[in-house]
């Protein structure tokens, strides 16, 4: 790639690398060895540096840490089965961390400083990215204001940041899921289809609940009536409802997933009929009570394909058909890691090679 921003390297003299097991990953908890910086100061993105990963210094008056001005962006790097390093389709996480970052007042982050940042950092870190199947590389980019002020407004002075930790899968087992018909996540007129700080801070206490019953994650619903099925906070929803594809449609409340895009791209070329349309929660329960929902499952960077084994609805859990039995889905998840890894074509140009 050309280069367009000067990025300097301080290598680390005490790589954790001895640590990194790629039989035993736990989402998130160890990071590679080296982060990629740059600042907004005076109204401009510089000083781009990569550096060991390592604590910040911050004031106690930031304002992100009072004020949640912050967002931030999930994508994954793997190994190819020719040793190559593939990125899926990061310009797409660019350009979603700049519409995040205008509904919290952020200023933009030229996409080149994104993708060079991060071609930079995967070279140095390469040997972090596992290749065993249903592992990678979990990268993490984010901005936040960086001021130390408690007033209320937006901070002057910014820092982008990206780290990155070798991952197995986010959710290891099929999950049960509640509709949350009490809680919001998002309103009409919100930052629902940000990624922005908030949004998550404010589902954790019903998240919590929920796990107290013995549920792994929710169903969010609209904020007016809770009446129509929304997303569930780590990844989008799909049900195969009558043998289509049937997904919400996003827009100011539900997060436009890059992998929910790559579903519904991959099904409609398989000739599966996918619908994009408000999904009544009264629906999907009737269509589970007639035996006419074959599938349901989360999609999302994280989670990829998670598989939903249980609804709970109004006191009731309404059982799933067998995981095993799933044709779509199953086959969504071999395809895209066959994708990812090139043994299957990649006709979209969704992979960036390093
Ligand atoms: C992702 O899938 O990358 C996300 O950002 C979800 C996160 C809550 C783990």
């Amino acid at each position: 790639m050309i280069d367009t921003i000067n990025i300097s390297v301080e290598k680390t003299t005490n790589s954790k690398l001895s640590q990194f097991d790629q039989e035993n990953l736990v989402f998130g908890k160890l990071y590679s060895d080296h982060m990629f910086i740059a600042d907004y100061e005076n109204g401009e993105w510089g000083d781009f540096r990569i550096v060991p990963y390592g604590d910040l210094s911050i004031s106690p008056a930031n304002t992100t840490l009072h004020y949640s001005q912050t967002v931030f962006e999930g994508l994954k790097a793997y190994r190819t089965k020719d040793g190559e390093i593939a990125v899926f389709r990061p310009i797409d996480n660019a350009k979603r961390l700049n519409k995040s970052a205008e509904r919290v007042c952020i200023p933009e982050l030229p996409e080149e400083i994104f993708m060079e940042g991060l071609h930079e950092l995967l070279k140095l870190d390469h040997e972090w990215i596992p290749s065993k199947e249903g592992t990678s590389l979990y990268i993490r980019p984010f901005i936040f204001g960086f001021d130390p002020y408690v007033g209320i407004r937006p901070s002057d002075t910014y820092k982008f940041i990206i780290i990155t930790c070798p991952v197995g899968a986010y959710y290891a087992e099929p999950v049960k899921v509640k509709v949350e018909t009490h809680y919001t996540r998002a309103a009409a007129g919100g930052t629902g289809f940000a990624k922005t700080g908030g949004n998550y801070a404010a589902a954790l206490y019903p998240a919590v609940q929920a796990q107290k019953e013995g549920y792994n994650q929710l169903i969010w619903t609209d904020g007016k009536n809770h009446e129509y099925i929304e997303e569930a906070g780590t990844m989008n929803l799909m049900f195969v409802i009558d043998n289509k594809l049937v997904t919400a449609p996003t827009g100011d409340t539900i997060l436009k997933g890059i992998t929910r895009d790559s579903v519904m791209t991959l099904a409609k070329e398989w000739g599966i009929e996918v619908e994009e349309r408000p999904i009544k929660v009264t629906e999907v329960i009737d269509a589970i009570k007639e035996g006419r929902m074959q599938e349901a499952f989360g999609a999302g960077t994280a989670a990829t394909i998670a598989q939903i084994k249980a609804i709970g609805y109004d006191g009731v859990d309404y059982e799933l058909p067998a995981v095993e039995g799933r044709e779509i889905s199953n086959r969504m998840l071999a395809d895209l890691n066959k994708i990812k890894s090139g043994e299957l074509e990649d006709k979209h140009g969704w992979l960036y090679k390093i």
